[in-house]
């Protein structure tokens, strides 16, 4: 729920481009009514907004939860407690321009810092290759990501099921991660190890995420984001999407969160 708010919301900002195109009537609006949005959006991170069943996002926390999930290749039993998330509502607008000029929607948005505190316990164990690994974990959970950047872009055509209604094509966005702060703590370890496997997942995590994105990520957004959000917009006009941001900002504006 939070985090395709999060997509929805990071599709607002506009980037400066050359050359104006003619595009949707209501098109001049869309840049203004998305920011209006994602500032509205953001200010009511940290009181939730309980008519739309958005919970609390700044912080996010979940005292306890705990799961059970076994396959023939897995067994994990565990739980989570204290979990805290901080910092989703600093992004940053890096850039935002006229989409009504331009004809291009591309935004460049940064979390400088967010910072996960939590403690989890976990027993059971994968089958790795034949190899029965168990696994029994006791970790007090503190990590941080710095300065996680999102960049892309997108432009609007009309929707291929109703010619009035609206869809993305040429989506494209990269992801980029400063650091990983890892400080997490595992119990039944001694302090090396604990230190070997911060440094070895702090590494891992950043190499992954480079790694990864080409492969995995555009996959994603070509074969599942991008489809659901034009299924979504298929019957919507400029117009009234940007009706709908500002309506929705609006509703969050008057909140007054003041949390
Ligand atoms: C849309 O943009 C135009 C031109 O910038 C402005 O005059 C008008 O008030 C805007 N409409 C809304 C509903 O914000
Ligand atoms: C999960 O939490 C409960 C209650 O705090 C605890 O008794 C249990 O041992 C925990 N660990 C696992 C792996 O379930
Ligand atoms: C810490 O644990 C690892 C793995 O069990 C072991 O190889 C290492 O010798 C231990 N280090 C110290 C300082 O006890
Ligand atoms: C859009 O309209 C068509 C035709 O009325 C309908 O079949 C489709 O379910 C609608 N899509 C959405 C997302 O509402
Ligand atoms: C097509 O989109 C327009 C624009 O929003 C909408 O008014 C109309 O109801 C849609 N048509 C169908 C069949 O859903």
């Amino acid at each position: 729920m939070a985090s395709q708010l999060f997509l929805v919301a990071l599709l607002g900002i506009a980037l400066v481009s050359a050359t104006p195109v003619p595009q949707q009537a209501g098109s001049a609006n869309f840049t203004s009514a998305m920011t209006r949005y994602l500032q509205a959006f953001r200010s009511v991170m940290p009181c939730g907004y309980a008519p739309e069943g958005i919970p609390v996002l700044a912080p996010i926390v979940t005292p306890f939860y705990a799961y059970d999930i076994s396959t023939d290749d897995y067994s994990l039993k565990g739980n989570v407690s204290n979990m805290r998330i901080e910092g989703l509502n600093n992004f940053k607008i890096l850039s935002a321009s006229d989409y009504g000029k331009t004809g291009q929607a591309a935004y460049d948005v940064i979390f400088p810092k967010i910072q996960i505190l939590g403690a989890s316990e976990v027993e059971g164990f994968v089958n790795i290759g034949g190899f029965h690994l168990p696994i029994r974990q006791r970790d007090v959970i503190n990590e941080a990501l710095v300065d996680l950047r999102f960049v892309g872009s997108y432009t609007f055509a009309n929707s291929l099921t109703n010619s009035s209604g609206l869809r993305i094509v040429d989506f494209k966005q990269s992801i980029y991660l400063a650091d990983v702060l890892m400080d997490n703590w595992n119990s039944l370890w001694n302090i090396s190890t604990n230190n070997f496997w911060n440094r070895y997942s702090r590494i891992f995590i950043s190499l992954g995420l480079e790694e990864i994105q080409p492969k995995i990520t555009d996959f994603l957004y070509q074969n599942y984001f991008v489809p659901k959000i034009n299924e979504l917009l298929a019957n919507v006009s400029m117009e009234e999407l940007v009706n709908f941001y500002q309506s929705q900002a609006q509703l969050w504006e008057n909140a007054h969160c003041q949390a």
